[in-house]
């Protein structure tokens, strides 16, 4: 049973790993019609086998027009209207009409089926970087990753969110790098790779140096460490004495990179306050999951494309959501996702923070109100997409169908090999929770 529910996961029907091939593509199936005529072809069909002269066309006839009823039977079951692909994933509607077919096929590749809403920003500024910019640091960065000190992180980043920091530091080269919720040091050991030279302030209750009286961790030299009886959470620290005594005086200069499960509306107001303008946030848990409040949750809004939730149990979404729980660790099924009230923002309708050691619930009204706030001050907003679909990957925690198309699209296991992904293990691909790059500023009024 387990083996046959892996195996679903990681070669979806229909999608067929080619070693050679760099630009193949899920192989689907032949047209219902083309095999209809393969079988009914004189020369490739079922009567071949029997017979080496070709059939009479009378005896072909006498055997297909039975076959022809068969088949138009079958076509017609098969081919009802839920089936359409005409229609954008994104939108809510459509997007649970194209699921209603009841099919399983596609359960792994159906990226974004299930809605990627997006916050949006004040005028739709894009990042600059492109899919083609991410899939060449890709090769870049696999022979770094290979060289970790912590070859085992758990609890901490895996390969796809390892990767998107490094890109995203290397890309926009900061002056300076602050980092919140550094654990054993390996964002640490990331934000190293991609800025060799820049400075590094990482905040953290416990100092890594801990964690080297146990196993591997990181501590870096050029990195001043706020950890430890020196810890101080970053909504408390004195940014602008500690800004100037690293000489800092351009603030969008400098990267924040939190990973310490705290509320992110909180950090962005905190980071907003201080005057910072670029922000990664680690872990950016989609709506009903998670420990924390998260952009991606608070921008799941009715209005927003891909995004709302019905909490009808016998709905579409409440059915397609019990079929994608069995598939996905982290797929959410209707009564996870929806609390009493049919509160569903959030996690059941509260704001989780600081490892969910805390949380409040708040109305429909003041979520709403926080989508609009972070609009107000939002410049970008970009996900990170995970690096290669499932069938590549094996992981089986977030479910595609709420997140972007990967980087290595199931299928392309030619390029997932040349790249070099395929010796890692499994469990470094299993931790994707949508990182978030974000650039604000506060709005002139
Ligand atoms: C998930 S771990 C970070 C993993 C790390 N970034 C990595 O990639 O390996 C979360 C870290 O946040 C720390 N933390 C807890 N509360 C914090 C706070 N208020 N500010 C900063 N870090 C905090 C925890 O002690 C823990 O080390």
């Amino acid at each position: 049973m387990l083996e046959s529910t892996l195996s679903a996961r990681r070669a979806p029907p229909g999608a067929e790993e080619n070693d050679g091939d760099d630009e193949s593509k899920t192989r689907k199936h032949a047209p219902l019609h083309s095999r209809l005529n393969m079988l009914l072809s004189p020369r490739l069909g079922p009567f071949t086998a029997a017979t080496t002269a070709s059939p009479s066309p009378c005896l072909a006839f006498a055997f297909a027009v039975p076959l022809l009823v068969c088949f138009a039977f079958v076509y017609a079951y098969f081919s009802r209207p839920s089936t359409c692909a005409c229609v954008s994933t994104h939108d809510s509607l459509s997007r649970i009409a194209f699921l209603g077919g009841g099919s399983l096929e596609g359960l792994a590749s159906d990226f974004g089926s299930l809605g990627v809403p997006w916050c949006r920003s004040k005028q739709g500024k894009m990042v600059e970087w492109t899919s083609k910019d991410l899939l060449k640091a890709l090769e870049e960065f696999v022979p770094i990753y290979e060289t970790r000190p912590i070859q085992n992180n758990m609890y901490g980043m895996g390969f796809d969110h390892s990767f998107g920091l490094w890109f995203m530091a290397r890309w926009l080269k900061p002056d300076l790098m602050i980092e919140s919720g550094a654990f054993k040091g390996h964002s640490t050991w990331v934000l190293r790779q991609a800025r060799p030279e820049t400075r590094i302030i990482s905040l953290s209750p416990r100092h890594p140096e801990k964690y080297l009286r146990k196993g591997p961790a990181y501590v870096d030299v050029n990195c001043t460490y706020y950890a430890g009886k020196d810890f101080v959470d970053f909504g408390n620290v004195d940014w602008r004495s500690v800004l100037k005594k690293h000489h800092i005086t351009d603030l969008s200069r400098v990267l924040v990179f939190f990973d310490d499960h705290q509320n992110e509306l909180k950090r962005v107001k905190q980071a907003l306050k201080a005057g910072f303008q670029n922000l990664i946030f680690e872990d950016n848990y989609d709506t009903g999951t998670g420990d924390h409040y998260s952009l991606r949750q608070i921008c799941d809004q009715f209005y927003i494309r891909g995004g709302g939730h019905s909490c009808f149990k016998d709905g579409d979404e409440a059915r397609i959501r019990m079929k994608r729980k069995k598939f996905w660790d982290k797929a959410v099924n209707i009564n996870e996702l929806c609390g009493p009230g049919e509160a569903w923002w959030g996690v059941r309708g509260y704001m989780r923070d600081d490892f969910n050691h805390s949380n409040k619930a708040i109305s429909y009204a003041e979520h709403f109100q926080n989508s609009r706030f972070i609009e107000s001050i939002l410049d970008v907003y970009w996900e990170l997409s995970p690096v290669a679909g499932p069938s590549l990957t094996h992981q089986t925690r977030y479910d595609p169908a709420r997140s972007s198309e990967p980087i290595i699209e199931d299928g392309r296991f030619g390029m997932f090999k040349r790249l070099g992904l395929t010796k890692f293990d499994s469990s470094v691909f299993n931790g994707y929770t949508q990182m978030v790059y974000l650039q604000i500023s506060a709005s002139p009024s």
